[in-house]
């Protein structure tokens, strides 16, 4: 190659080097995933040449720091893409120009006539289109402001990342969320709630002085799936989060992130006043509490002029509330609204609250305390809730509240991190479970009133809208513990721009960037996302199980556990297995919360044979006989159920291998690696969990349900995580 150069002209061999070193740092770089999706390698060599005809120079209009961000991936990411450095340009004059800029940053842009379509398309929108210029061709990624800019450059950087046409472009796009947004359940001493991705991101000790380029890169891999905001700080909060020494360091992080959009917000403690301010009381109807938070308010916007927000985790498990000095939801949400609406901000408001009462039905909990302040909450609180109405299981029912508080701005709430859900050690893509959450209907305003609508704002004419995720990175070199985590963080990102965006498009997307573009490996990738998560439910929680999970860290089965005080954090409270048969029975004849549903969801879920049966054991309590759709009995379902799950994880190791040319070693191998303690821990489960409700069905496995490997008492001796430390 380099000889090649040499004989060329000198623009080639600038060129040809270029390439080469790309070529050569590529070689050499360790596979180790830290990339994510933003790979660009160079491209096949079809594909490179008709995309170098396209792009000829780059044309970026806009000197802030933004627009530098913008300039600076486009650069890059063409240079690696290509294989040749792209002149990056002040003025179009050739065909092939690609100009990136917004209505005031560019003259190109404010000549075209634009103005009215970009506006429509707000600020985070973005327009990308080839037009004809006195015979020259040119790429136009346009928006009115520059955030929208540099989502229309990720955009285009993602078109040549999966290989398609840019001859003749014309894409408008805007984010049908408006707050899309990571919350870290990160403590100040950097260790994470329910992380599996190594320690927080966030080195408290070394900031505000020292602020690690990681952040950048974190920063930048969210701009590109239109992220644009991050909770720094877990919602069980330290209120030194909010302590003037604290505001300076999340100052710096958000200086960091500024350049790519994304805001930072604080988990804030209810009880901070008291803590921080010395105050005597918190009550939000005290007018000293109040003034505290006001005054915090303005101290946090002097640093941080475009903080997002607050988010309050009030009232539940042990966190101090309103609750706690007699009022209510209302007035806690309500008073810390006041306090950041001058600036802007938005208060989240959880609706994870339960109490728990003798005999209480904890999915009906939130409803019960939420429900009644519909209308009530101040125009920038919105109430964010969880997809479920018990606590991110393999699989819940879509939760009530959605249906139910239409003059109330509900921002759903999911967990990326797979707290129940193997944590990062299984193979698990959560696009087809917030799918099935989002497309559901609650039957609101008739027919067709899905979560989606509800969450897009479109049912409730709601401008204020956002979606929440519970963050799944951390300072593992690859930032989620398992190389297809990262898909998650992707697949969130993606349907919170557009929750309308199939799994399969988002797999594809996510496998032709990161993993390879091979056709038949992309194939066969993408097979296996799609369905993992339905194999994960069968050898989890199938037929609507829930909440079995070893108390405390919830990795790996314990049904039988019944240890806590609380009734509640008990797998027996919620899978009911007895002589006659399984399930919790929340119809008529058990706690009637299937009456938090509107009518035809409820007639639904609460008749035995019109319950779709993967809801099934969360609604009824079923007999062990009770004859299936397959014609099995219940039992027999059960038993099948685990099997297939165990059968697929197998098949998926299988599948792997034999993907090995296809992908490079390292990931491949440390892929392969996970999916043995996938099969492994399937296999437990499907043992365990038999083994258990055996006890209660007395019937024999089924013909094709294989043996146990050990007995119930060794299940029940050491819990999944103990095992080994891999694990962990
Ligand atoms: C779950 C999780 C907790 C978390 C809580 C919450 O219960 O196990 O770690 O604090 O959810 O969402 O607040």
């Amino acid at each position: 190659m380099l000889s090649l150069g040499l004989k060329t002209s000198r623009g080639r061999l600038v060129a040809c080097l270029a390439f080469a070193s790309v070529f050569f740092a590529g070689a050499a770089r360790a596979e180790d995933g830290y990339r994510l999706w933003l790979r660009y390698d160079p491209l096949p060599a079809g594909a490179t040449r008709e995309y170098r005809a396209r792009v000829t120079s780059v044309v970026v209009q806009g000197e802030s720091a933004t627009m530098q961000a913008a300039r600076a991936e486009l650069v890059e990411g063409l240079k690696g893409l290509l294989g040749a450095s792209v002149p990056a340009a002040t003025q179009v004059e050739g065909d092939g120009a690609l100009v990136v800029g917004t209505l005031r940053s560019s003259a190109f842009v404010a000549r075209l006539g634009w103005g009215k379509a970009l506006a429509a398309l707000g600020p985070e929108g973005f327009r990308i289109r080839t037009v004809k210029l006195g015979g020259r061709s040119v790429t136009v990624i346009a928006s009115s402001d520059e955030a929208g800019a540099l989502y229309g450059v990720f955009h285009f950087l993602r078109l040549l990342q999966t290989l398609q046409p840019t001859n003749d472009l014309d894409v408008s796009q805007k984010p049908r969320l408006r707050l899309r947004v990571l919350d870290h359940w990160d403590n100040l001493d950097r260790s994470v709630e329910r992380g599996y991705a190594g320690r927080s991101l966030w080195d408290w000790e070394a900031l505000p002085e020292k602020v690690d380029p990681r952040l950048r890169d974190y920063a930048r891999a969210n701009a590109s799936i239109g992220i644009n905001g991050s909770v720094l700080n877990n919602v069980n909060a330290d209120s030194q989060s909010l302590s003037a020494e604290y505001l300076k360091k999340t100052a710096a992080v958000a200086d960091a992130f500024r350049p790519y959009g994304v805001r930072v917000y604080l988990s804030a403690r209810f009880s901070a006043p008291i803590e921080l301010g010395g105050l005597k009381t918190a009550d939000p109807l005290d007018p000293q509490a109040a003034e505290w938070w006001r005054r915090k308010a303005d101290e946090i916007y002097r640093l941080i002029p475009d903080f997002g927000g607050f988010l309050v985790k009030a009232n539940s498990e042990g966190q101090p509330g309103p609750r706690t000095y007699g009022r209510d939801h209302v007035d806690g949400a309500n008073m810390l609204a006041a306090a950041v609406a001058p600036h802007g901000g938005v208060v989240m408001w959880r609706a994870f609250v339960y109490d728990m009462k003798p005999g209480y039905d904890r999915a009906g909990a939130a409803y019960d305390n939420l429900q009644p302040f519909d209308g009530r909450f101040a125009p920038n609180v919105l109430l964010q809730v969880k997809n479920g109405p018990i606590d991110f299981q393999p699989r819940e029912p879509f939760h009530p509240l959605f249906g139910a508080m239409p003059r109330t701005r509900l921002m759903p709430e999911l967990q990326i991190t797979q707290e129940y859900l193997g944590f990062s050690n299984h193979l698990v893509f959560l696009a087809p479970m917030w799918r099935e959450f989002l497309a559901s209907d609650t039957h609101a305003r008739g027919r067709g009133s899905t979560v989606a609508k509800v969450a897009d704002g479109s049912l409730n004419r709601q401008r204020l809208t956002g979606m929440a995720g519970v963050a799944n990175t951390g300072t593992a070199r690859n930032w989620t513990g398992h190389h297809f985590a990262q898909a998650n963080w992707y697949a969130f990102g993606r349907l919170a721009w557009n929750p309308d965006a199939t799994s399969q498009q988002v797999a594809d997307e996510w496998v032709k960037m990161t993993l390879t573009r091979d056709p038949p490996a992309v194939t066969s990738i993408t097979r296996l996302m799609l369905e993992s998560h339905e194999a994960l439910v069968a050898y989890m929680t199938p037929l609507g199980l829930h909440h079995i999970m070893w108390g405390g860290h919830h990795y790996g089965p314990a049904p039988w556990e019944n240890q806590f005080d609380r009734d509640d954090w008990n797998p027996t409270y919620y899978h009911r297995a007895d002589a006659a048969g399984l399930g919790f029975d929340r119809t008529k004849t058990g706690s009637n919360t299937v009456s938090q549903y509107h009518a035809p969801v409820r007639a639904r879920f609460a008749s035995l044979s019109a319950c779709p049966e993967e809801f099934l054991l969360w609604f009824h309590h079923v007999p062990w006989g009770h004859r299936m759709r397959s014609g099995r009995t219940l039992w027999d379902e059960l038993a099948h159920s685990y099997q297939r799950g165990v059968d697929w994880a197998r098949a998926a190791r299988k599948s792997w291998d034999s993907l090995a040319g296809s992908i490079d070693e390292e990931r491949h191998a440390a892929v392969a690696r996970k999916l043995a303690i996938q099969e492994r821990d399937a296999v437990w489960w499907r043992d365990s969990v038999l083994l258990y409700f055996q006890t209660f069905s007395k019937r024999p496995l089924p013909a094709g349900v294989e043996q146990p490997q050990k007995t119930l008492e060794e299940y029940k001796a050491k819990s999944l995580l103990d095992v080994d430390a891999s694990a962990r």
